[in-house]
């Protein structure tokens, strides 16, 4: 059991379950399953895969794993890095068309040889389910949440930034955010997210001056860099929710070298200290992580809704 604290108190902090607000959703959306099932509705996945990206083919076979498990049709393409842009373009076309799919996923990144926004545009927007589209960038960059599908990633920490203010027992409006990153995958879809909350938000990327003390004036911190453990305890102002977007891998070193010894998955920010003065903070791994694919779902399930004018369900 865990008391409730304000945001004042900075230890210890709520760590965010991301692994359990991510099963609870999977399960909400195999129950919507089952109610779109009796009106003879399955919703129906399409996964991607170009090339040989381990951890690309780690990531979509969770992704179709979950489909399965949500009770959805799944169809997984496994192409080769050698593939011309054309053929890639002509199976998306196909999937366009194909009425037992309602949401398409390609896996992210793409072989050099193939542009990956030309690719994100030819997908139907309404099965857009990763919110890449232009259309679907545009919805959300205006503030029309609504009827945008929404990236999974920055979603998935949307719900639990709503998570760690239930249990701080405060709110987003008019809060300061910041985003560390500004890739078109996270950083820049956050900020819209973040802006339709009433957040002002400040987005700072590799040439920002003085991050630490940019990342200090924030209530909110969002970290999308790659650069494992980057943000330390004495970045953090006392109270503020701090979400972890990175997962790195460190390979194993000096004292835990050798037999039995295994490299560690990290975050962006530095959860040791971070702890210690943060308000609620996301672990890594088993954060903001799980989410994805529990968005990915809510994503698909609203998809096969709109393509039947079925009311979407609230989730
Ligand atoms: N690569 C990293 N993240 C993502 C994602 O959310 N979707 C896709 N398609 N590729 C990715």
């Amino acid at each position: 059991v865990t008391a409730r604290r304000s945001t004042s108190r900075g230890y210890p902090p709520f760590v965010i379950d991301g692994k359990a607000v991510s099963n609870d959703r999977l399960d909400r959306a195999r129950d919507e399953a089952g109610e779109l099932a009796k009106k003879g509705i399955v919703p129906g996945l399409a996964t991607v895969l170009v090339g040989e990206n381990p951890a690309s083919r780690v990531y979509v076979a969770a992704k179709s794993r979950a489909a399965k498990a949500c009770g959805f049709h799944s169809e997984q393409f496994e192409l080769s890095s050698e593939i011309q842009e054309s053929e890639l373009l002509a199976l998306i076309l196909r999937l366009n068309e194909d009425p037992l799919i309602h949401g398409i996923l390609v896996q992210l990144p793409l072989p050099p040889a193939i542009n990956p926004t030309k690719i994100m545009a030819s997908i139907a927007p309404h099965k857009d389910v990763d919110g890449f589209h232009p259309i679907n960038v545009w919805l959300a960059a205006s503030g029309d949440m609504s009827r945008a599908l929404l990236p999974c990633t920055p979603a998935g920490a949307m719900i639990l930034i709503d998570k760690a203010c239930v249990e701080l027992e405060t709110h987003l409006s008019g809060k300061s955010a910041v985003i560390i990153g500004r890739s078109s995958i996270v950083g820049r879809p956050m900020a819209n997210l973040l802006l339709a909350r009433d957040c002002t938000v400040t987005i700072a990327h590799s040439k920002s001056r003085n991050l630490p003390d940019i990342v200090r004036g924030a209530a909110v911190i969002v970290a999308a860099v790659g650069q494992p453990e980057m943000v330390r305890g004495d970045w953090i102002a006392p109270g503020a929710i701090v979400i972890d977007v990175g997962i790195n891998r460190l390979p194993a070193t000096g004292q835990n070298r050798g037999e039995g010894s295994e490299s560690r998955l990290v975050g962006d920010v530095d959860f040791a200290t971070a702890s210690l003065v943060a308000g609620a903070i996301t672990p890594v791994p088993g954060g903001v992580g799980p989410m994805t694919i529990a968005m990915l779902m809510t994503n698909t399930l609203i998809a096969a809704c709109r393509a039947n004018s079925v009311a979407e369900p609230m989730m």
